[in-house]
């Protein structure tokens, strides 16, 4: 049992004591489940989050003021987040960091260079970074779903770039991602008992269909707003899909560029093998308390077979055809 003495000890993201008040007040009226990794998850505008996730969430509704010029990452968790942050980042910046020998990723973590909105800048009710002096285009992430965007973000022509992966993917990765972080203070979830909860929508962000799919409906209304892009795709056809984030988010590649290999590049300096591999994703540490390289296990497609039962994969498959059934989402 946690004692007031050993709470300093555990990290950020397993904390629930230090949220706002006005998400504690929100806190009963919502339906609530055991969580993953820290002990609550709490349904809020249809979606879990964990305690402290919904303090941010909170707090991002608030407070948060978009820029037409804005770029916004967002995913489901265990999508492919750290790997579209490295590479927009590199992207956006590459007049800036010509010298690839001497580039931030090499010496900080995507998710240091590219913050989520929720889980970063807003977590604290009364500590908010200055977000205007930043230099446009300013470059954020989210996992928030589209419905609990900021009012900001929905009505301001700012781009969102959304990254899918397959769910059987999806749960894997979250499920041996989770396990790592519980790994500090508690035992490993059964499988087949986090497997039940993503199917029923009891994950972090989930539903992972609703979702997914919100997103879709908005890049099918919006397209010259939202970019939805598939992590099997971005394995797949890895030089054509940057080419268009790149033009997509406003800073497309020239002749020059493409004649001088600078697609390439930028994907050989985002490539799980030269990621995974540098010391600060290997013994670092986030500012909430992840440890860097619980962001960097395979990096593959169809590693699922690995993992689940033909039963499960059958019932995952089943779920996604119902849920994505008639809106052109494979
Ligand atoms: P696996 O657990 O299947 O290996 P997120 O970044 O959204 O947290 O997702 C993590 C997943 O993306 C993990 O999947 C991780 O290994 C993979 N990943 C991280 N960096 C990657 C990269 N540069 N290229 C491809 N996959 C990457």
């Amino acid at each position: 049992m946690q004692t007031p003495q050993s709470l300093p000890l555990l990290p950020k993201y397993l904390r629930e004591d230090e949220v706002t008040k006005e998400c504690r007040d929100l806190l009963p009226s919502l339906p609530s489940e055991k969580g993953w990794v820290a002990a609550h998850l709490h349904q809020y505008q249809g979606f879990w989050h964990t305690t402290r996730q919904l303090a941010g969430v909170l707090s991002c509704q608030k407070h948060f003021q978009a820029k037409d010029t804005d770029i916004l990452l967002v995913t489901n968790p265990k999508s492919g987040t750290t790997w579209l942050k490295a590479i927009s980042f590199a992207l956006v910046n590459r007049a800036r960091y010509p010298d690839l020998g001497q580039h931030p990723l090499l010496t900080n973590n995507p998710h240091v260079l590219v913050p989520f909105l929720e889980l970063d800048f807003y977590m604290n009710e009364n500590v908010f970074p200055d977000l205007n002096s930043l230099a446009s285009p300013r470059l954020f992430s989210t996992h928030l779903p589209y419905v609990s965007l900021p009012e900001s973000v929905k009505n301001s022509n700012c781009k969102l770039v959304y990254l899918c992966r397959n769910p059987k993917d999806t749960f894997v990765s979250l499920w041996h991602f989770t396990n790592k972080l519980r790994s500090v203070s508690k035992a490993t979830n059964p499988i087949e008992e986090s497997f039940d909860k993503f199917c029923k929508g009891v994950s972090l962000y989930g539903p992972f269909w609703d979702h997914v799919l919100e997103y879709w409906k908005e890049s099918l209304e919006k397209q010259e707003r939202v970019l939805f892009l598939k992590f099997e795709e971005m394995k797949e056809q890895p030089i054509s899909l940057v080419k268009r984030l790149a033009d997509f988010i406003g800073c497309p590649f020239s002749a020059e560029e493409e004649a001088k290999g600078a697609v390439e590049a930028v994907l050989r300096l985002c490539s799980f093998e030269n990621l995974s591999n540098l010391e600060v994703n290997k013994i670092g540490k986030l500012p909430s308390g992840e440890e860097t390289n619980a962001f960097f296990r395979r990096g593959e497609v169809g590693d699922w077979i690995n993992h689940l039962t033909s039963e499960m994969a059958q019932q995952l498959d089943s779920v996604t055809q119902q849920k994505f059934n008639g809106s052109g989402l494979k």
